[in-house]
């Protein structure tokens, strides 16, 4: 009885098609933030982001034939729940490009080249890595072929900022589409040279994801300003991106990114995920770049972290500044060529 039992096991399993698939892509850091949106991951304002090189997401998928869809997916060896329970709706949504998508079973390894809640946006490097691996899931399947707008559509799907990860070094997204990212021909040679430090003020968890900062957006009383100053700000990045313009950059970009946390703080419920020592780093920065004129300004993402960005030639006047803050952690990472 056991025997036949093993058996058919065995023959069951032979009958189940199973395929493998394999991805990598980089996270990415909004110089013009992507914040609110319209139904199905439109944006509400353009967005422009640098491409980082050393932080990564690796995807493995599985997918089992079967005849209804299921979702597994394992963070760093341990099953995640919710990261499970939010991507199962985000890819099902896909059927209108994969029909197949939900004759399978799908079985998701993922690891990030970075530590979590350290300020680097894993979404979008892990959701661009299975964007790609569900186009080589359908190039197997449908004999299908796709280019880059296409990707950057599917992976904008799974989460907005990851339509920016699929290439680089510089791509805008809400400028020339809507639906899919694209890259900036037109820049100075300069970013290519630009560093990404990331200084780890605090790890935990944030508080409000930022899912739930989109969709304070749709009430927030400076919505339309928002909408407004985001176009400008995007405007004057692309000019200060092509001439090489580093305090129009510089400006525009600490603008952004203490829009976006001055957007989060007047929200209504109203939040703040900036920490004393991220007020107190910038505040730093601004009276040491007074004093040495060093071309180094900082970003933010939705959470406490500090971005400080700069050209490969004031790596020496940043380490001496880092070596008079005191934080966490410092992670080295720079724009992606
Ligand atoms: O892609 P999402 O839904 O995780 O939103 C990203 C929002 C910001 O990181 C704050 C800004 C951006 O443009 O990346």
């Amino acid at each position: 009885m056991n025997r036949i039992f093993k058996t058919e096991i065995l023959i069951l399993s032979e009958l189940v098609s199973s395929y493998q698939y394999f991805s990598e892509a980089p996270s990415n850091i909004a110089l013009v933030k992507y914040w609110g949106k319209k139904k199905r991951q439109i944006p509400l304002n353009p967005s422009i982001s640098f491409t980082l090189k050393n932080s990564i997401s690796k995807m493995n998928l599985e997918l089992q034939k079967n005849n209804e869809f299921a979702l597994k997916v394992m963070l760093d060896g341990v099953f995640n729940e919710n990261f499970t329970s939010n991507l199962l709706p985000k890819i099902l949504g896909l059927k209108d490009y994969f029909d197949w998508i939900d004759q399978y079973r799908f079985f998701i390894k993922t690891t990030n080249t970075f530590p979590h809640s350290a300020g680097i946006a894993s979404s979008a490097s892990s959701m661009c890595a299975l964007a790609q691996c569900l186009l080589q899931a359908d190039k197997e399947l449908r004999n299908s072929e796709h280019d880059q707008n296409f990707l950057s559509r599917i992976a904008r799907l799974l989460s907005g900022s990851a339509g920016r990860s699929v290439s680089g070094p510089i791509m805008h997204w809400g400028i020339e589409s809507d639906e899919y990212a694209s890259n900036l021909n037109d820049y100075h040679q300069i970013f290519a040279t630009f560093r990404d430090t990331i200084l780890v003020v605090d790890d935990q968890p944030k508080s409000i994801s930022s899912t739930e900062g989109h969709r304070l957006m749709n009430s927030h009383p400076y919505r339309e300003s928002r909408i407004k100053l985001a176009g400008d700000h995007s405007k004057l990045m692309l000019t200060a991106l092509k001439e090489g313009d580093l305090d129009l950059f510089g400006h525009t970009l600490e603008q952004e990114a203490l829009g976006l946390h001055a957007l989060m703080m007047t929200s209504d419920p109203s939040y703040c995920l900036m920490k004393p020592l991220s007020l107190e780093i910038i505040q730093k920065l601004k009276e040491y770049r007074d004093k040495t004129k060093v071309q180094c300004f900082f970003t933010l993402d939705a959470g406490p972290n500090i971005h400080l960005l700069y050209p490969e030639q004031e790596r020496a006047h940043v380490a001496a500044f880092l070596a008079t803050i005191n934080v966490k952690s410092i992670i080295e990472d720079r724009v992606s060529l």
